[in-house]
């Protein structure tokens, strides 16, 4: 093992490290990324230290916070906003966090579907990746309640509501899951231990399921090559570090990663210190109260598109009534990424620009989702609903259309 001398260069140093530690000699031998990969990668390297400062600002919130109808809005809005020394920090810190989390679990989405990151071994960190999407759907809405204002009390009502369009046990089901025949004490401390025990618990095994799924495959390219790892790494240990196609994990590829998040931080701390209110709705600073339907009601800003295609049905069709088929299509905007890898019928792996038609379809479903995004926040009237109808019916085409396109694809190329 060579001896560790003073480094006349970054690079030597890292060199030196990279021959000598204990450490690396598991890390070398064990994980070796692809080179060809840029700073989108990075975001799943974000997520893992955004749900870290979710944990530890929760942690703080939790020691002043209290799950009871009367005590829960001011024990947030005085106790920890007025009262306690940087409370606001932790609450801004939480609010911000949540928010921000969403867009780059969408981004992190994204790019795996751009790469078509998610097909030939990769099926079980995409399924992995949205049963966190999932989870992280539900700590994000269970957590929008506990501040007990106007927005968390009616969120809460026209979410469960929506379990009652269940055939047969629907009813039962709003009960069960209220704890109570309306949103009330019960549903805010079971939505409480929710979102500060059994969510994150959940969430923890699930990013070591998420990371475990990883090992083998090893993570997607830019151009969606295979890569004899082996071989590629035999080249950069021999000193052919240009010409070899994989780097090692620690510390060349971490040293990148760190750097993205270093952007990102500068990023969501600037929002967390001058721009917090974007995270925080103005009605939720009203206290919850039963008797005053707010004049909208809308979730947060991450959850709109699905409420704008729940939404956009909003007239019965051959007799289905607008409620039901609004909760039908819920129902499969919420489980259609999951399917993916599955509708996707292009045996190979390419991104999506050596994909034509299916690069149309990924950036249609891009602006599909926003503009779904944006109607789901105004109100559902006039041109907004008919929009959103839409934009709505247009989201189940573009998945009804995705085994054709990539088929389409396939075969143009001659693959199938
Ligand atoms: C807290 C949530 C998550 C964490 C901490 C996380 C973490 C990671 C990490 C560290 C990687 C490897 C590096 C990278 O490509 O970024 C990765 C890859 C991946 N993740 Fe996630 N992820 C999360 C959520 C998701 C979600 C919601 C999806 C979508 C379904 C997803 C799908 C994928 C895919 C397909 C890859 C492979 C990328 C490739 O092969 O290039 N992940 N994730």
């Amino acid at each position: 093992m060579a001896k560790i001398t003073k480094a006349n260069s970054v690079g030597e140093w890292f060199d030196q490290r990279l021959n000598t530690t204990a450490l690396n000699k598991v890390m070398m031998t064990e994980y070796w990324i692809p080179k060809d990969i840029n700073f989108l990668w990075a975001m799943g390297v974000v997520l893992a230290v955004t749900f870290k400062i979710l944990v530890i600002s929760g942690i703080f919130l939790l020691m002043y916070y209290k799950p009871d109808v009367n005590l829960a809005f001011d024990s947030v809005n005085y106790t920890i906003m007025q009262e306690v020394a940087y409370g606001w920090l932790f609450r801004h810190m939480h609010g911000v966090a949540a928010s921000v989390i969403f867009l780059i679990i969408y981004i992190h989405m994204f790019t795996g579907i751009y790469y078509g990151s998610y097909k030939k071994g990769r099926e079980m960190i995409w399924i992995s990746g949205m049963l966190l999407f999932m989870t992280f759907s539900a700590e994000g809405f269970s957590g929008y309640m506990l501040p007990w204002g106007q927005m968390s009390y009616w969120a809460a009502m026209v979410i469960t509501n929506l379990f009652g369009g269940i055939p047969v046990i629907g009813d039962a089901l709003v009960i069960w899951i209220r704890g109570d025949f309306n949103v009330a004490d019960a549903t805010l401390t079971r939505f409480f231990m929710l979102h500060v025990f059994l969510l994150p618990l959940a969430i923890m095994g699930l990013i070591g399921l998420h990371f475990y799924t990883l090992r083998i495959p090893h993570v997607n390219t830019q151009t969606s090559e295979e890569l004899d790892f082996d071989a590629e790494a035999e080249k950069y240990l021999s000193g052919n570090k240009k010409s070899a196609k994989v780097i090692p994990f620690w510390p060349v590829f971490l040293s990148k990663d760190f750097a993205v998040l270093s952007i990102f931080l500068i990023f969501y701390f600037y929002l967390v210190f001058f721009h917090f209110n974007f995270a925080m709705d103005p009605v939720n600073f009203d206290p919850a109260d039963n008797m005053v339907t707010p004049a909208h009601i809308y979730p947060e800003w991450y959850f709109l598109w699905s409420y704008e295609v729940l939404r956009g049905f909003y007239f019965d069709i051959l007799g289905i009534k607008a409620f039901d088929l609004g909760l039908m299509a819920f129902g499969v905007a919420n489980g259609i990424f999951l399917a993916i890898p599955f509708l996707d019928r292009d045996p190979d792996i390419l991104p999506a620009y050596k994909r034509p038609r299916f690069n149309i379809w990924f950036w249609i479903l891009l602006v599909d989702l926003i503009v779904l995004t944006v109607f789901g926040k105004l109100p559902p009237e006039g041109i907004n609903s008919q929009i959103g109808f839409v934009a709505a019916v247009a989201f189940l085409v573009i998945f009804a259309a995705l085994p054709f396109v990539t088929r389409a694809d396939a075969k143009a190329r001659g693959a199938v």
